[in-house]
């Protein structure tokens, strides 16, 4: 099969990469790249766990997305949101909820979030389970992640309130 060269940009990282017109987003992720946080589960659109975020909002399964189809976009996997060493607030709230079990679907369910509060800062519990349909957890009973969602979208409201306010 045919090869072509891309440019894709990885949690604010430049890489190029020689793929077949066929490679998934989520090989290029975990094979080509090593970035092994994004999982592999049904490979068929169905789970959720290869969730990763496109130009900081979108949310999109990498399984069914080639990565020549993503080049010159932005994609964030769960790694990309840390800063410094610091934990995302919805990393954190996840923990603080005790939303991970075996943790294999957590990637896709914190990526899955952060596109809802990208789009919608303050769901309703509601909105928060429509908008996880797609994401399949088979440990938790999904009662913790919805209030692990509702934790990051007040630790996420309360921190952009101090930034207005001029607070660090
Ligand atoms: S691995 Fe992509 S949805 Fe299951
Ligand atoms: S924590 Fe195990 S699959 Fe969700």
């Amino acid at each position: 099969m045919k090869t072509r060269f891309i440019k894709l940009n990885v949690n604010g990282k430049e890489h190029r990469l020689e793929v077949p017109a066929n490679r998934t987003l989520l090989q290029a992720l975990r094979d080509d790249l090593m970035l092994t946080e994004t999982k592999y589960g049904c490979g068929t659109g169905e789970c959720g766990g290869c969730t990763v975020l496109v130009d900081g909002k979108e949310s999109i399964c990498s399984c069914l997305t080639l990565a020549v189809e993503v080049e010159g976009r932005h994609i964030t996997t769960v790694g990309g949101l840390t800063r410094d060493g610091e934990l995302h607030p919805i990393q954190q709230a996840f923990i603080d909820e005790g939303a991970i079990q075996c943790g294999y679907c957590t990637p896709g369910m914190v990526m899955k979030t952060a596109s809802i509060l990208a789009n919608n800062p303050t769901p309703s519990e509601e909105e928060i389970r429509r908008g996880l349909e797609g994401n399949i957890c088979r440990c938790t009973g999904y009662e913790k992640i919805v209030r692990a969602v509702q934790r990051a979208s007040r630790m996420i409201d309360n921190s952009q309130l101090r930034k207005a306010g001029g607070m660090s």
